[in-house]
């Protein structure tokens, strides 16, 4: 364990990492570069590189390689979230108080931004391994797992169904299978990728896979209240099936509660070690942004 071990020590580590991650061919006619960093460093609170690279140091590893993992991952979820805002999506104007890609950039760029962070972030773990951060064995488990995240059956495979459900009545089962999906699912790649950085044991690899199934639902659950609370939020004008719209916010909120604590409850095979992410776990369910 490092003395590094806050969410601020992580965060702070990834953002001085995260430009030499975006190496980028020069273009004299498009500044490529700019829409990137745009949407990467627009204030995202980086929970997925912070949980990657704690769960690296909790499995024995170093924060420091599991760097590039982290990178993807998030590169992964920054493009998740400029093609989500798009009209022909949620139609966002805004995204963390500030003008979303498109709004930005125009819908064609914002595509184009999106496309490239999502391919890059499969170059980065073919870096990591050049790089010698990573062993080429780890680097195979990490395009399985986060191109299986990402995907049909992961991350894309809810956006999908959020589509599908909106203006629908919708179960509140619905809306687990759901955000297991749109939002577990790349959480899950974060924790497990930080694993496999580390080398670590198939057994700590399923139980941080469990940890983030949780958290993963608790999350999305309070993304929904923190939405509702939110006047300029487009999900009441999308007519989308939330907690709170299903359940109340209260219930939502219990129901937050319970998740985190299951989520906890998978850390113990890792005992006292695991601190920091029952810490953080905590703190996930208690923001307020
Ligand atoms: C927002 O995720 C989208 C969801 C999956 C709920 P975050 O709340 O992690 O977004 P940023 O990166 O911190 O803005
Ligand atoms: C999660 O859903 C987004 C993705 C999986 C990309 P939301 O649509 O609720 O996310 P926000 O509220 O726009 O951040
Ligand atoms: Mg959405
Ligand atoms: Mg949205
Ligand atoms: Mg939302």
């Amino acid at each position: 364990m490092s003395d590094r071990m806050t969410v601020t020590g992580y965060a702070q580590m990834f953002e001085e990492a995260l430009p030499s991650f975006v190496a980028v061919a020069e273009h004299e006619k498009a500044d490529m570069r700019e829409m990137l960093m745009y949407s990467l460093e627009s204030g995202g609170k980086r929970v997925r590189p912070v949980l990657c690279l704690a769960f690296c140091e909790l499995c024995g590893g170093k924060a420091e390689n599991a760097l590039p993992f982290a990178a993807a991952v998030e590169f992964i979820h920054t493009y998740s979230l400029v093609h989500d805002d798009l009209p022909c999506m949620d139609n966002d104007d805004y995204r963390r108080g500030k003008l979303s890609s498109h709004k930005k950039y125009g819908e064609a760029n914002a595509l184009l931004a999106g496309d490239a962070l999502l391919t890059h972030a499969f170059s980065l773990i073919a870096q990591a391994v050049e790089q010698k951060s990573v062993s080429a064995q780890a680097a195979i488990k990490a395009v399985g797992v986060l191109s299986s995240c990402a995907g049909l059956n992961g991350m894309i495979g809810g956006q999908f169904v959020d589509l599908a459900m909106e203006g629908k009545k919708s179960t509140i089962d619905d809306l687990f299978l759901m955000d297991r999906y749109k939002t577990a699912a790349l959480i899950r790649a974060a924790c497990q990728l930080g694993c496999i950085a580390a080398g670590a044991t198939a057994e700590m690899i399923e139980k941080s896979g469990q940890f983030a199934e949780n958290l993963g639902l608790a999350f999305q659950i309070v993304d929904d209240l923190l939405d509702d609370e939110d006047e300029t939020s487009s999900d009441k004008v999308n007519n989308k099936a939330t907690y709170p719209a299903l359940l109340g916010a209260q219930r939502a909120r219990e129901l937050a509660e319970e998740y985190t604590k299951n989520a906890v409850d998978a850390l113990s095979v890792f005992g006292e070690r695991a601190v920091f992410l029952r810490a953080f776990a905590l703190q996930l369910v208690n923001r307020k942004v």
